[in-house]
């Protein structure tokens, strides 16, 4: 089993979806650590609660964004991280963190990219009139928010929703997609190469049809 931690900077309801996706013993991966740039967050005291090593890189202890990921780098080389998934983690990367984990990170991002990167995504979407909205799983780059996508779930948006209302029916979706996007990376079903994803689907089984 592959191993696999995950970058948080508060609620890590995501992160969550990722540890209980692990737990299933066929499931490809295992989470081999949590980390968090923000002491407080909430998704820290989840983590340990299920006995997953955890590490707090406070960014305000570091002069500078390189040298808080090259300690949040060092951090997950200590863990023996293969993958890195991002699960609310609202840090801008450096280019050098991002190429070290190049075709090895993703990020789950609430809107159907490449529409409405960055924050607000819900209230955004409702502004637009949008009469769907969604969530994207994708290969980090140096762009926020952007970078090859590898999954997306789509949710309709109903005339009385709020920007409440919408992000919580969407995060019900983001938990179902991410564990699903991260088996498709660690099965090697999505790939990263030359810049693109390519998807292979397991073979046909004779039952298929
Ligand atoms: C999630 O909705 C995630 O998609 C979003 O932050 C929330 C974190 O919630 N991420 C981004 O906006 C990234 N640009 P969680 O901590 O409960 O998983």
């Amino acid at each position: 089993r592959r191993r696999v931690a995950i970058l948080i900077s508060g609620r890590g309801s995501n992160m969550s979806a990722l540890v209980a996706a692990c737990m299933n013993p066929s499931f490809p991966g295992r989470i081999v650590g949590v980390i968090s740039n923000r002491p407080d967050a909430k998704g820290i005291e989840t983590a340990a609660r299920y006995d997953i090593p955890t590490r707090i890189v406070d960014h305000r202890d570091f002069a500078s964004r390189e040298e808080h990921d090259e300690a949040v780098k060092a951090e997950l080389e200590g863990l023996g991280a293969e993958i890195v998934c991002l699960a609310g983690y609202m840090r801008l990367l450096t280019p050098d963190f991002v190429r070290h984990f190049s075709g090895r990170m993703i990020n789950i991002h609430p809107s159907l990219l490449p529409l409405f990167p960055g924050l607000d995504t819900h209230k955004r979407a409702l502004n637009a009139g949008m009469r769907v909205h969604g969530c994207t799983v994708h290969f980090v780059t140096e762009g926020m928010d952007e970078g090859p996508i590898i999954a997306q779930a789509a949710i309709g948006v109903q005339p009385d929703d709020t920007a409440e209302t919408l992000a919580e029916r969407l995060l019900r979706a983001e938990h179902r997609l991410y564990p699903h996007a991260l088996e498709m990376l660690l099965r090697g079903r999505a790939r990263l190469t030359n810049g693109r994803v390519a998807i292979s689907m397991p073979a046909a089984t004779p039952d298929d049809d």
